[in-house]
């Protein structure tokens, strides 16, 4: 069999951001409107820093405002809460992400809920989140929005009807990607670390979604041959290579076993490489999104 066909994020990533920066031009041309992102960032998590940088730069390069609130590790609900609160009444400001994880002591629940949901870019808010489950428009997290735009790009011919399991429940990935799934007509089961037999079910999957967070766990023969596999995961681990592994040096893998998945699947995408850059890319666009819907566009 031939192998899978890569899924690189670049290429789309790329034309969702300069659809975005179109957009930003032209709302500032029409309307002198120009959409705006605040991130907040507590501590000093290095890939917390890594994600947030990035945001920032790419969000100014589409043209659009953008702020970085960074906060010590030590920051109090009060403090954070007051800094949203401002954000919140801020018209400069359409979305606002509060990167997670936030610092232990810190209730990301209570955070999250102060957002005003029309400015809830991630779209955590319950809410949003509320709202996707019940199928009426809101703003939809960015990861999982991403990975649709994967993909449709992958099955112009529509995804009604596909088997698609998606391995991990939780509140950024999991479940929000399991209910675009369903928008799309597709037949959806949500897997997690108490399923049975879930190399077998794994199997079943036309499209199947790893977002576990453990290190090449989907093997290859977990993969329904030509099915589309969509890798989430950001996994740290040492080198293969002894050398550099005894130097401490570490590399990013997905939850799927690339190499293998290479050999079975229809098509895969790569981590890293993949769903990350898109994840971006959708912040952007959900910012564009409120800042049309908040100024009545
Ligand atoms: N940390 C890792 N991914 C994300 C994300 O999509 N949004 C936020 N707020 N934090 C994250």
């Amino acid at each position: 069999m031939a192998e899978a066909r890569i899924i690189e994020g670049r290429a789309l990533s790329d034309a969702v951001e300069a659809e975005v920066a179109a957009e930003v031009a032209r709302l500032k041309a029409e309307h002198g409107l120009q959409p705006g992102l605040a991130v907040v960032l507590v501590g000093d998590d290095p890939a917390s820093q890594i994600y947030v940088r990035s945001k920032g730069e790419r969000s100014l390069a589409a043209g659009m405002h953008s702020e970085t609130h960074r906060l010590p590790a030590g920051t109090d609900m009060e403090t954070l809460l007051a800094l949203i609160g401002r954000l919140n009444a801020d018209p400069k400001v359409h979305g606002i992400l509060v990167q997670l994880p936030l610092p232990k002591g810190l209730d990301e629940r209570r955070v999250i809920d102060a957002l005003d949901p029309a400015k809830d870019v991630d779209g955590l808010t319950l809410i949003n989140a509320g709202r996707l489950a019940s199928g009426f428009p809101g703003l939809t997290p960015c990861t999982p929005l991403g990975c649709m735009m994967m993909l449709r790009d992958v099955h112009p011919e529509g995804l009604a009807g596909k088997r698609a399991v998606v391995v991990g429940r939780s509140v950024l990935v999991g479940r929000p990607i399991a209910q675009l799934l369903l928008q799309a007509d597709c037949t959806v089961t949500i897997a997690h670390s108490r399923t049975r037999d879930l190399a077998e079910l794994c199997r079943e999957a036309d499209i199947l979604v790893a977002a576990v967070g453990r290190p090449r766990m989907i093997k290859g023969d977990w993969i329904k041959p030509g099915a589309t596999v969509i890798d989430v995961g950001i996994n740290r681990v040492p080198f293969d290579n002894p050398e550099k592994a005894a130097a401490g040096k570490t590399k990013v893998v997905g939850d799927v076993a690339y190499k293998e998945a290479l050999k079975v699947a229809g098509a895969v995408t790569p981590a890293p490489g993949g769903v990350g850059l898109m994840t971006v890319a959708c912040l952007l666009a959900n910012t564009v999104q409120a800042a049309k819907a908040q100024a009545g566009l």
